[in-house]
């Protein structure tokens, strides 16, 4: 469906960003493009319609030569959806108008006909009782869906999609995720920047991980998951996550630690289980530990392989908290595979892993 041949992005101050990059994409296929920050994702599926130019290389969509000057790249532009993390809806328009607009000046489609079709639209992304509203009204996840829509109505072949949950609540990615899952199974062509692992595994078919200047590893979700093959990318799959708490007085905000640790574990795809199992490890060795501002709780997640350590730092007296008999203290020993406790400098240090 799209041909990228050798295609190269230096920008106005020199930077290279994209080098001699090949890749063919076909019809059906639903990529994510993951990778670290500033190594060109954005870049790359902005030359694919054009919002950035190409330095040099070809795209071919469709048997059409992107950079011929013979074509019409409004017409290919209108083929290709593009969905932003920001929403973009006309704010001082209502749902339905945000949806028949373009279908009405650019389609030049009926308004009866516009309507209609707006109306399935909104079914399919679940907001058909939101048709009257006004962006204002609805929460970031209804109106990512609502820009979908908008985006589908135009009757794209494919869609690009810049990071479409970066600007949401943890909550509302399932949201996002379910529909693209659905425009997924019903064979729409899909290329979608994302820091979100979980969504990454669980909408495509294919990852391009992007690095070194251009896509430096290609495969299945499982390939690059489960058994990446190249360095850099198994240094960014595996790559030891960490986060960390300082614990500094008895107030201290366990509904903002419970929170950062939620994030941190949905973020780095730890599944269900072992997340349960960290935040009620986390949460007993809190309340045990004795607060100061020296008083430190690091999580680490070994990537998808999901192995944990936790490493609890506290100053004062050498004393192993966990040889306290406490019914906090047994629910992490029992929760932990090896609990290492050593004492220097006047730290109390306990190594939990599991
Ligand atoms: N208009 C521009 N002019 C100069 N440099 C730019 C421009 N746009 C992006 N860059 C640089 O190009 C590199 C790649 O940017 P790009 O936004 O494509 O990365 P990304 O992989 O999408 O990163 P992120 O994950 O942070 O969104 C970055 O180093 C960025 O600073
Ligand atoms: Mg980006």
């Amino acid at each position: 469906m799209i041909q990228i041949e050798n295609l190269s992005k230096v920008y106005d101050n020199g930077f290279e960003v994209i080098k001699d990059l090949t890749v063919t994409i076909n019809k059906g296929d639903v990529i994510s493009v993951i990778g670290p920050s500033g190594t060109g994702k954005s870049t790359f599926i902005r030359c694919i319609n054009r919002l950035e130019e190409a330095s040099s290389g070809r795209i071919i969509f469709d048997g059409l030569d992107l950079n011929d000057p013979s074509t019409d790249i409004d017409l290919v532009r209108r083929r290709m959806g593009m969905i932003f993390q920001n929403f973009s809806l006309f704010e001082q328009m209502s749902v339905l108008d945000n949806l028949t607009i373009g279908q009405i000046r650019l389609l030049k489609r009926s308004r009866k006909d516009a309507v209609e079709r707006a109306k399935e639209l909104l079914e399919t992304v679940g907001l058909a009782n939101k048709i009257n509203s006004f962006p204002e009204e609805l929460s970031g996840g209804q109106k990512q869906r609502v820009a979908i829509a908008r985006t589908l109505s135009m009757d794209p072949e494919i869609i690009l999609l810049d990071e479409p949950t970066s600007a949401l609540d943890p909550t509302m990615v399932g949201e996002i995720t379910a529909v693209t899952r659905n425009l997924a199974k019903q064979g729409m062509t899909m290329i979608i920047v994302t820091h979100e692992m979980n969504f990454a595994r669980n909408v495509s078919n294919r990852i391009f991980y992007m690095d070194e200047k251009g896509i430096y590893e290609d495969g299945t979700p499982e390939d690059i998951f489960e058994n990446p093959k190249k360095p850099r990318t198994k240094e960014f799959i595996f790559h030891i996550k960490s986060f960390n708490y300082t614990l500094d007085d008895e107030h201290y905000d366990y509904i903002e630690l419970n929170n950062e640790y939620i994030n941190f574990a949905f973020k780095n795809g730890v599944n269900e289980k072992n997340t349960n199992s960290g935040r009620l490890i986390i949460e007993e060795l809190a309340t045990i530990v004795p607060k100061s501002p020296q008083t430190t709780i690091t999580f680490s997640a070994a990537g998808e392989s999901n192995a944990f350590e936790l490493i609890c730092v506290y100053p004062a007296e050498e004393r192993n908290i966990l040889s306290d008999d406490n019914l906090s203290a047994m629910i992490v020993k029992n929760a932990t595979k090896t609990q290492e406790y050593e004492y220097t400098d006047g730290l109390n240090r306990l190594t939990l892993k599991w």
